[in-house]
C-alpha cells in the first residue's frame, strides 16, 4: 500500500494521452471492485474522513457528536448509558505522515478519533459512553468502510452501524469480552467473533437473535483486533448486505434487508447486560477510528438531480471511479513520501464537485462543498500500480 501518490503521478504522465469527455473525475460515481457485485452498480456520492488528520471533530461538518442518555434499570440489571462530548476525542497525528514521526499522535497513544467508555459510573447508574453520527442521513445503499483499533478492556461494545429506526439497522458489533489478542486453545491464533446484525440493539441484548441465523451472522477471524487498525466494511444493496474484514468477504445477510434512508454511526458503549456487553469496564476503554469512507446513493431528490446534471456520459473514461480495495490492515501511516497507507479519492486533485467533504473551512456548513481533488481513475481500474500487500488468508 505504499507510494500510491507516486504511482498516480507516474501513471498520469504515461497515460495522459488518453481522451476523456468528462469535466472531472468520478462525476458519474463510484463502483465497487468486484466481479460478484451487480454489474453497473454505481453509487453517486462520497464522504471520506481521515481522522488521522482531522484536528477537531466538534467542528467537522460531516459528523455530529451524540449527546443523550438511557436510564438505569435496576429491575433488569442494565446500567444506563450517557453519551457525552467528553468521550469523543480527536487525537490526530502530530506531524501528518511525517517520515521521522510516522505514527506519533497529539495526545499519545493510537492516532485517530477516540470513543471512550469510562469505568467510573455516574451517580445515577449511568456509564459514560461515546458516539458520533454522520451529518448526512439521506444515505440509501452504498459501500461503507472504516478502520478501527479496538480496546483490550473487557466489557464494552464497539459498533459501526446504520440506523434509521429499530427495524432499519445494519450493525457491526465487536464485544471486547468475546475477542482475544491471544489464543483460546493454546495455539498462537487469536479469536475474534464479529457480530453482524439486522434489527435493534435491544433485541440483541435480550438475546432474541441467535448467531448464524438469517439476520445475525457471527464469523470469527483469527486476528487480534486490538493491536492494529483493521478495515470493517459493509456493502448494502436492496437484496443483501455483504460484510468484509480487511477486504476479505466474511458474510452476507439477505433476510429483512433495510431499505430506508439512514445515517451512519459509531458507538462505544456498555450497559452491563450479561448477554451482550457485560461490563462496565474496570478501566477507561478506548476505540480508535482511523478513517471512514462511504460511497453511496442519496434519497434526496436535489442530490439525485445534481447527479443527473453532472453525469454527462457514464461510459466516458474516468467518469466512474472504481473504489480500490483495502486488502491488508491499513497502518496509521506509511512513512513514504507523505502517503497514507490507505486510499482517499479526496486527497487527489480534479475530483468532481458536490460531494460532502469537511474541509475545516466551513464549520457549521453542512451543505455540499468540497473541492475535492481527483486522480486518473482508469489507472485504478486496471490496477496497474496500486501495490496492495498479499492477503494472508484465514
Ligand atoms: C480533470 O479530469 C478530466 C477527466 O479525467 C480531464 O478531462 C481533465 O483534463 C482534467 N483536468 C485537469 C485540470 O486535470
Ligand atoms: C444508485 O444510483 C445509481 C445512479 O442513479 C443507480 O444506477 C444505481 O442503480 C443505484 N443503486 C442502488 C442500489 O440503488
Ligand atoms: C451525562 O454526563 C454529563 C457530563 O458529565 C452530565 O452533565 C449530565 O448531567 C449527565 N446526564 C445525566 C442524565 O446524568
Ligand atoms: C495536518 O493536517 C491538517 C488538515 O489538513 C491541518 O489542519 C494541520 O495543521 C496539519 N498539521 C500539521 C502538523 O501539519
Ligand atoms: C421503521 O421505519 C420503517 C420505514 O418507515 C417502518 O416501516 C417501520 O415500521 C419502522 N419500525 C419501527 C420499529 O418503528
Ligand atoms: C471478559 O470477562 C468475562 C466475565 O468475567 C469472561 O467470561 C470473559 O472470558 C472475559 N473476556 C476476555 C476476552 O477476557
Ligand atoms: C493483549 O492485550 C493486553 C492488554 O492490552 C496486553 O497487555 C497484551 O500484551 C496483549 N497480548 C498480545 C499477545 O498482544
Ligand atoms: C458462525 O459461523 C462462523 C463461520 O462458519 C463460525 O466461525 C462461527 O463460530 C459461528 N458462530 C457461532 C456462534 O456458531
Ligand atoms: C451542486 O449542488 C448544488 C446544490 O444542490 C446545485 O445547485 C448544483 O447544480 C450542483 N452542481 C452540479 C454540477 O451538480
Ligand atoms: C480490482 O480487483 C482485481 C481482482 O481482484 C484486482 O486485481 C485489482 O487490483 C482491483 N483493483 C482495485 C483498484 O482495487
Ligand atoms: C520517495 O519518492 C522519491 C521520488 O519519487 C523516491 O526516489 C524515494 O525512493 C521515495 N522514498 C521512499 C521512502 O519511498
Ligand atoms: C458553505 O460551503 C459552500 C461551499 O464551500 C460555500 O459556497 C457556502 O458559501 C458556504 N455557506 C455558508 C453559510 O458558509
Amino acid at each position: 500500500m505504499r507510494s500510491q501518490r507516486i504511482g498516480y503521478l507516474a501513471s498520469a504522465s504515461v497515460l495522459s494521452g488518453l481522451i476523456s469527455s468528462v469535466a472531472a473525475d468520478c462525476e458519474c460515481g463510484y463502483s465497487v471492485n468486484s466481479t460478484s457485485f451487480p454489474q453497473h452498480e454505481v453509487f453517486t456520492d462520497l464522504i471520506e474522513s481521515d481522522f488521522l488528520t482531522i484536528q477537531d471533530i466538534a467542528v467537522d461538518t460531516d459528523w455530529k457528536i451524540q449527546r443523550y442518555w438511557t436510564p438505569y434499570d435496576p429491575s433488569s440489571g442494565y446500567y444506563g448509558e450517557n453519551f457525552t462530548a467528553a468521550n469523543v476525542v480527536s487525537n490526530p497525528l502530530k506531524y501528518n505522515y511525517s517520515l521521522e514521526h510516522p505514527t506519533e499522535s497529539q495526545l499519545g497513544g493510537s492516532a485517530g478519533l477516540q470513543l471512550w467508555v469510562r469505568s467510573e459510573l455516574q451517580s445515577n447508574g449511568l456509564i459514560p459512553c461515546g458516539q458520533v453520527k454522520s451529518a448526512r442521513d439521506d444515505i440509501q445503499y452504498g459501500s461503507f468502510r472504516t478502520a478501527m483499533k479496538l480496546t483490550p478492556v473487557n466489557g464494552t461494545c464497539s459498533a459501526f452501524f446504520s440506523y434509521y429506526n429499530d427495524t432499519q439497522e445494519i450493525d457491526v458489533e465487536l464485544l471486547s469480552r468475546q475477542y482475544t489478542n491471544y489464543s483460546l486453545s493454546g495455539s498462537d491464533v487469536p479469536s475474534s467473533p464479529i457480530n453482524l446484525v439486522f434489527h435493534s440493539v435491544q433485541s440483541i441484548i435480550d438475546d432474541y437473535q441467535l448467531p448464524n441465523t438469517s439476520t445475525y451472522g457471527r464469523p470469527v477471524v483469527p486476528v487480534a483486533l486490538t493491536n492494529e487498525y483493521h478495515e470493517y466494511r459493509f456493502d448494502w444493496t436492496p437484496d443483501r448486505v455483504s460484510f468484509y474484514f480487511d477486504g476479505k468477504w466474511l458474510w452476507d445477510l439477505i433476510t429483512d434487508v433495510p431499505s430506508w434512508r439512514t445515517a451512519i454511526l459509531f458507538s462505544h458503549w456498555s450497559n452491563g447486560a450479561a448477554g451482550w456487553t457485560q461490563g462496565p469496564p474496570t478501566e477507561d476503554a478506548v476505540m480508535t477510528i482511523s478513517y471512514f469512507k462511504a460511497y453511496f446513493n442519496s434519497s434526496d431528490p436535489q442530490r439525485m438531480s445534481d447527479y443527473e446534471t453532472r453525469c454527462k456520459d457514464p461510459s466516458a473514461a474516468n467518469s466512474i471511479c472504481i473504489i480500490p480495495d483495502q486488502k491488508v490492515a491499513p497502518g496509521a501511516a506509511a512513512p513514504q513520501n507523505g502517503s497514507a497507507s490507505t486510499f482517499f479519492f479526496s486527497q487527489h486533485s480534479n475530483m468532481t464537485s458536490n460531494q460532502t467533504l469537511y474541509t475545516g473551512e466551513n464549520s457549521g456548513n453542512s451543505s455540499s462543498c468540497a473541492k475535492v481533488a481527483g486522480i486518473p481513475l482508469w489507472a485504478v481500474g486496471v490496477g496497474v500500480f496500486l501495490v496492495f500487500g498479499q492477503w494472508i488468508g484465514f
